[in-house]
């Protein structure tokens, strides 16, 4: 061969290198389906085929092709394959011939839509791959969404299994099964958490993709990516953005270098960057660039960190740390001394951390103290996966394994998520229904129903399963959910008295003729399983006739039915606005606030343990036959902060508009949260509207800003809900302005404590004066004609601490600063 056609053939195959490396990578295992579509749909340069009940899937009889018309939103450019989808009604194995034995990535494809009778955002199923859990009785949420696991697989198959939920079905859109490049996962990684710096093996983990950014606040979409991976902009992950700086700069990084790694991330993942805001006037600059992810606490997480420097100039300018949940992972890390001195040489770390407690994952890079000139700080990429437990599993942790049912702990939690919640938590929990027919049931036969219970295979089995769930509490409170079918007539809609974000609650009749409320959540409602466990803990703890009364629960087959006492006469905001229920007397609605504060009182002082209520509003105040109040909802409720160290990180809870925007601005839950919230409470009770109403003029639209105003300017009268005109008496009136005034005060600790709110209500009772008094059923204090206050023996038992607290304060007093409940 002459030297000519060395130099030939060496430049053909550096170009065939060269497109091999920029575009071909090409899996030896390769398979795309486009579940339930007869034709083959391309997306982008790859075609998703039809699917024919032969291609690898060995399925159930039972299958269905549904379609759609509809196309979701999509970045990746893919809304053709989610316009079909195969229902599956019975367990149902795919199974893929494996070439290359290693990782590989199975992507799952999803986006409900009704089809026929099937709402497939009501399909719950699980699926799993091998012996690997990738996911348990889950819900596809709304809109389209692509779940990514990478999975180690070692025999000559890959076999995928979607098993329906029980009364449930399964679906899936699209499929895809990629062999993997072998130097795209790590074996092992170093971790953090103790023994720091130890590596561990991740060979035979699952992974899940959990988020793949690009920073530099631009998407890399599919078709730029040699193994089509999406890398969504750090936009919407970046904690307070006014620090960071978004670069870009494709031409800086080296393209050589890059070429090698496009299997890692392309190239325009590391042309692109976000850094610490550029601090050139100000070189004492001290902060963080933070990306928050949310996670599934108790898992493991393997972090990719992609970096490329391309921002300076000459090596060795450029040292920054890097943090992850406030732990280091890296000190004055230099990207110039990593990549042996080549500026724009992309480079990539990986780490494993695990996420204990918390639902979050905070990623943060900050400048270092090494004698940099500008401090500064880099970050181009990131990839968080999520790693399997050693029982082989993405979704449940193996120390819930051994419980017989469970909730996917709530992913994304947030203020704007909690906050939403609490808007849809915050629908009436009761609508009272005076005129319910008497159901027939309740003379079915006692031990008929025992027997069904006893043999059906699937009862006994959940309820064998699910025995260990509340160790704490007495067994005598469990219920079989055979009696509670029996109870409400098989859930009957026309015994439905409420609705909520958690479900429905039904008027039930038991075998003893107890009347009863039955809350049944649905299993995949926001307040989720957790507030369930909650709620029958602290109501089988306490017991008080102001706080409602538990008599039971079931969690059979994955149900969450609470059973309460009944209350006659459902909520107390539905007797103060938006029914036509008759208004209450002013002398009934002091009489029910002294009830639900002596509730609240017991809550916080009751046991060694204070416990916080959290959700105290007048949709939680229930009403009985003769209305007396009683505190109910519990679900959100917590031990207070001697106790319970970790409530600083708790996410922010309750609903809108009653919210203790101290709680909101320092996340510091105290009982005097409640007190706050119980504060607006009394501010529903006398006005008779609600908290936030829109449609009034801007002035008024929040309860507690329009009644500051007035309190402030002396005008109380001008507030007060029109029914009870003429009413209240001067002195009552300004007594419990004042109250509601102390209640309210933007500082926890300038608010009273619930013993001296009850108190100082007692006292405007008295103001009130006693002839206007309801019936009181021996809940309030005997009321006599005592003007002292101070010598009402009965009175006094409630003043707490500091005795009379509120009293001889006059109107002037200066209004703590308040502070906009309205969390934005
Ligand atoms: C879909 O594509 C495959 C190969 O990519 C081909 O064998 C098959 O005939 C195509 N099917 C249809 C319905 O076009
Ligand atoms: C999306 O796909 C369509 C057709 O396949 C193509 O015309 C269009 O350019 C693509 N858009 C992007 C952003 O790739
Ligand atoms: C999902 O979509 C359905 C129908 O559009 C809607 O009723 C439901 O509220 C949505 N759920 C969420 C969580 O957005
Ligand atoms: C897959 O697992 C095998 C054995 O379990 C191991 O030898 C191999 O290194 C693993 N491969 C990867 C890519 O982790
Ligand atoms: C991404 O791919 C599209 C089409 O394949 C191409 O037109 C575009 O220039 C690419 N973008 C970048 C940043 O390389
Ligand atoms: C991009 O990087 C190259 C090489 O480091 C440099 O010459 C060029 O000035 C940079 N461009 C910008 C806009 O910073
Ligand atoms: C890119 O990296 C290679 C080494 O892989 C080096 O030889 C080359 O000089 C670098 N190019 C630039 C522009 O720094
Ligand atoms: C994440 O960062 C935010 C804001 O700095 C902070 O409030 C939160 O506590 C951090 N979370 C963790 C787990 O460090
Ligand atoms: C950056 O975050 C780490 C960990 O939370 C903290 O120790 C450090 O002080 C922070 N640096 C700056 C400049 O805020
Ligand atoms: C799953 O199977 C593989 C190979 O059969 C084995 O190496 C691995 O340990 C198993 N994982 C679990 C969690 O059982």
């Amino acid at each position: 061969m002459s030297s000519g056609n060395i130099r030939l053939f060496m430049w053909v195959s550096s170009i065939l290198c060269l497109i091999c490396g920029s575009y071909g990578f090409v899996p030896q295992d390769h398979y795309l389906i486009d579940c339930g579509s007869p034709i083959n749909t391309s997306v982008g340069d790859r075609v998703f085929v039809a699917d024919t009940s032969d291609s690898n899937a060995l399925s159930t009889p039972q299958e269905i092709f549904a379609k759609t018309t509809l196309k979701p939103v999509s970045l990746s450019n893919d809304s053709a394959l989610y316009e079909t989808a195969r229902i599956l009604n019975g367990p149902s194995i795919y199974t893929f011939p494996i070439k290359k034995l290693g990782r590989h990535w199975v992507r799952l494809y999803f986006f409900p839509f009704v089809f026929q009778s099937y709402d497939l955002s009501t399909a719950k199923f699980s699926v799993s791959a091998q012996n690997i859990t990738l996911f348990k009785d889950f819900h596809v949420g709304n809109g389209s969404q692509v779940k990514e696991y990478s999975l180690n697989v070692t025999s000559s198959n890959l076999v995928l299994t979607f098993t329906p939920s029980s009364k449930s079905f399964a679906f899936i859109n699209a499929l895809e099964v990629l062999s993997l490049p072998d130097e795209l996962t790590p074996e092992s990684a170093r971790t953090i958490n103790d023994p720091p710096g130890s590596y561990q093996s991740v060979s035979n983990k699952a992974l899940e993709t959990i988020a793949r950014v690009n920073m530099g606040d631009e998407t890399v979409f599919p078709q730029n990516d040699t193994l089509w991976r999406l890398w969504i902009s750090d936009d919407m992950y970046l904690l307070h953005n006014n620090l960071a700086e978004f670069v870009s700069n494709i031409t800086a990084v080296n393209s050589t270098i890059a070429r090698a790694m496009v299997n890692i991330a392309p190239a325009i993942v590391y042309g692109t960057a976000t850094k610490l805001m550029n601090s050139g006037e100000d070189p004492n600059i001290n902060a963080n660039v933070t990306w928050r992810f949310s996670v599934d606490p108790g898992f493991e997480y393997l972090v990719r960190f992609h970096f490329c420097d391309i921002v300076s100039i000459s090596p060795n300018n450029l040292f920054f740390n890097v943090y992850i949940n406030s732990m280091l992972v890296s000190r004055n890390l230099d990207l110039s001394h990593l990549t042996s001195n080549i500026i724009g040489a992309p480079y990539f770390m990986d780490v494993i951390t695990r996420v204990n407690d918390i639902s979050k994952l905070n990623v943060s890079v900050g400048p270092s103290n090494v004698g940099n000139p500008s401090p500064n700080a880099i970050l181009n990429g990131l990839e968080v996966m999520k790693i399997s437990t050693s029982k082989g599993s993405l979704d449940v942790l193996d120390s819930d394994l051994k419980k017989g049912s469970k909730m996917k702990v709530g992913v994304i939690v947030g203020l704007a998520v909690g906050i939403f919640t609490a808007v849809i938590v915050a629908i009436s929990l009761f609508v009272v229904c005076r005129r319910r027919r008497r159901r027939k049931y309740a003379h079915v036969n006692h031990s008929k129903a025992e027997e069904n219970f006893a043999t059906s295979g699937m009862v006994t089995k959940y309820s064998n399963n699910g025995a260990a769930i509340f160790s704490s509490s007495k067994t005598g409170y469990r219920f079989p959910f055979v009696a509670i079918q029996e109870a409400t007539d098989y859930f009957s809609e026309s015994l439905v008295v409420g609705v909520g974000g958690f479900g429905k609650v039904y008027k039930g009749i038991l075998r003893d003729e107890t009347k009863v409320a039955v809350k049944r959540g649905v299993s995949y409602s926001r307040q989720g399983f957790a507030e369930f466990q909650t709620e029958i803990e602290m109501l089988s703890m306490f017991r008080h006739r102001h706080l409602v009364s538990l008599i039971g629960y079931c969690d059979e087959q994955n149900e969450m039915i609470i059973i309460y006492e009944y209350m006659e006469n459902g909520t107390l905001k539905n007797h103060l606005y938006d029914s036509d229920l008759p208004s209450l007397s002013w002398p009934q609605r002091l009489e029910i606030c002294i009830g639900s504060a002596r509730g609240l009182h017991y809550l916080h002082t009751g046991s060694t343990k204070a416990i916080i209520h959290r959700d105290v509003k007048s949709a939680n105040i229930l009403l009985d036959e003769k209305f007396m109040a009683k505190v109910a909802d519990f679900g959100l409720s917590k031990t207070g902060p001697e106790i319970d160290k970790t409530h600083v990180s708790t996410a922010v809870k309750g609903s809108f508009g009653y919210l203790d925007p101290e709680y909101l601005t320092r996340q510091q839950l105290t009982e005097k949260s409640d007190v706050y919230s119980f504060g607006v409470v009394m501010l529903e009770v006398l006005c008779g509207r609600p908290v936030i109403d829109p449609s009034l003029p801007t002035e008024k639209v929040s309860l507690v800003e329009w009644a500051m105003n007035s309190l402030k300017r002396g005008k109380l009268e001008e507030i007060v809900d029109p029914c009870l005109a003429g009413q209240i008496k001067p002195d009552s009136l300004r007594k419990f302005g004042e109250i509601a005034d102390k209640c309210l005060a933007g500082c926890g600790m300038d608010r009273p404590s619930m013993g001296d709110v009850l108190w100082n209500l007692e006292c405007a009772l008295q103001l009130q004066g006693s002839e206007e008094k309801p019936d009181p059923q021996g809940q309030s204090l005997p009321v006599n004609h005592v003007n002292n206050l101070e010598t009402n023996a009965s009175i006094a038992q409630f003043s707490m601490g500091s005795v009379g607290d509120l009293a001889g304060i006059s109107m002037s007093t200066v209004f703590a600063q308040m502070v906009k409940e309205d969390p934005r």
